[in-house]
């Protein structure tokens, strides 16, 4: 008998990736412990890695000839994939369809569940055990998903060139520096099983190490859109606000969600005497769905101050056109939020237009929805200007679109931000709603790219300071 370590090194990928898609424990030991390098590297004429493999290759669990009576094939197809983690499989690694294998195990899922959900299967127990097994799958790549990113962020954070985030000093350094930056991420190995991939553009913020499979990549940065001329514009589907390349920068199909977060950040008025007050700080007008709808919710405070923070100036302009300077409860501070940081501190401690002398407590609530920032701009929001300006019982919102172009990266992402806000002595609850137009064609059409991709469902966070939520859960 050969063993592995006889065989002709030409066959060490093939036999390592049919090891892969047959589950077999032994080899995938053996030969990623000998060959460290294939996990990241072996992958199949139509780009399959192992990792794509392994997941795949549970669909044909069923028609393989059972090994040892006391092994479970389910079970053996999560530890492949657990084994191709540990050894460096790239968890974003696209194959050429485009899709991860955080994807193809999310997309086997859904099939499979939804064939049960309509009794399509006339094979019910092997369908429950393959949800069982993919489900545990997903579980794990978003895991390792996790793992890669904070990994990558901490890296970046030691100035050891983690990902491909750009502070907001080399954004304005310009172009050379851009690509100068690529050139070195184009020599860098890949570490713990991320790839890098240039990132997706994301509306709001974008996260760099995240998957990019769209031919025509929008990488829209602060400074380039801050520049750029909006247009507000009405069609039969929606109201939009886009940039000059016809990104969009606030749709309408996010009322829902913009009236959903004012719902689970100002609560419903105590009736005390004299009627409590209420501050709040919206940070990016936009088309101010967000703003409109705190308006409405403000009415029964009639003791309330609402701060908008605003970058660009036709979205000032607009505010001016449309009266929202005039309103008596409004207070603008133009320009970035970087850039006021000082007014918004002070705009939460100063005494209410209302009342002349008693100071401020901080804002009760706080909403942040800017665009084409990186995701550290959130994370330095909540670590600096939140702790410092929110109320100890006061509550934080933010449009959650991170890695909402594929559904593995929304689900890592929101593991990500949930760590990164603990971090900042915050905790959150999520909530969700159901959003029908995000996934007409129609609400794209004239859109240059579809920012959200990942289903009808939005997924809101509600901040709190880690203390007040542990008191109040201790009290329930
Ligand atoms: C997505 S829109 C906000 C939409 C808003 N939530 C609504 O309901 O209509 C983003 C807004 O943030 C503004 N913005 C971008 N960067 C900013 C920054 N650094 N500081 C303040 N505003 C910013 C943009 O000009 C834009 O008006």
């Amino acid at each position: 008998m050969t063993s592995i370590s006889d065989e002709d090194p030409l066959q060490i990928p093939l036999t390592f990736l049919t090891a892969a898609s047959t589950h077999s424990l032994p080899t995938l030991r053996d030969l990623t412990k000998s060959h460290p390098a294939l996990a990241s590297a072996a992958s199949t004429q139509y780009g399959q890695s192992a990792l794509h493999l392994a997941v795949t290759a549970i669909e044909d669990i069923h028609e393989r000839a059972p090994t040892a009576p006391e092994t479970d094939p389910w079970a053996n197809a999560v530890e492949s994939v657990k084994i191709l983690l540990q050894s460096g499989a790239v968890w974003n690694e696209l194959d050429c369809e485009g899709k991860t294998p955080g994807c193809v195990a999310w997309d086997m899922l859904q099939e499979r569940k939804r064939k049960l959900a309509a009794r399509e299967t006339g094979e019910k127990e092997r369908v429950e055990k393959e949800v069982e097994a993919l489900g545990r799958v997903y579980e794990v790549i978003v895991e390792a998903g996790v793992r890669a990113e904070v990994l990558l962020a901490r890296m970046e954070e030691l100035g050891l060139g983690g990902g491909a985030e750009e502070s907001d000093e080399e954004e304005e350094e310009g172009k050379d520096k851009e690509d100068e930056k690529e050139t070195l991420q184009d020599e860098k190995p890949e570490e713990d099983g991320e790839k890098e991939i240039e990132g997706p553009d994301k509306k709001k913020q974008k996260l760099d190490t995240a998957p990019d499979t769209t031919v025509d990549v929008v990488d829209v940065n602060s400074t380039d859109y801050l520049t750029s001329k909006l247009e507000y514009g009405t069609s039969k589907a929606q109201t939009t606000l886009l940039d000059s390349d016809s990104n969009g920068v606030m749709m309408s199909w996010e009322t829902k969600i913009m009236q959903e977060s004012v719902t689970h950040l100002i609560p419903p008025a105590p009736s005390t005497s004299p009627p409590s007050p209420f501050r709040i700080l919206n940070v990016g007008f936009g088309l101010g769905i967000i703003d409109t709808a705190i308006q409405a919710r403000l009415t029964s405070y009639p003791n309330a101050h609402h701060i908008i923070s605003e970058a660009h100036p036709d979205v000032l302009q607009h505010l001016r056109e449309t009266g929202w300077y005039n309103k008596s409860n409004v207070t603008i501070i133009p320009g970035r939020w970087q850039d006021s940081i000082d007014a918004l501190i002070s705009a939460a401690y100063d005494p209410l237009p209302s009342s002349s002398s008693t100071p401020g407590s901080g804002y009760d609530a706080i909403y942040f929805d800017t665009f084409a920032e990186p995701y550290t701009a959130l994370k330095q929001f909540f670590s600096e200007l939140v702790i410092s300006s929110m109320s100890p019982t006061g509550r934080f919102g933010f449009f959650h679109g991170l890695g909402a172009d594929r559904r593995v990266a929304y689900d890592v992402y929101t593991k990500v931000v949930e760590m990164d806000l603990w971090d900042a002595g915050l905790g959150v609850e999520w909530w969700e709603v159901e959003v029908e137009e995000v996934v007409r064609e129609e609400t794209w059409r004239g859109v240059r790219r579809r920012y959200w991709d990942v289903g009808g469902v939005y997924r809101g966070p509600v901040c709190r300071f880690l203390a007040v939520g542990e008191e109040e859960e201790e009290e329930e």
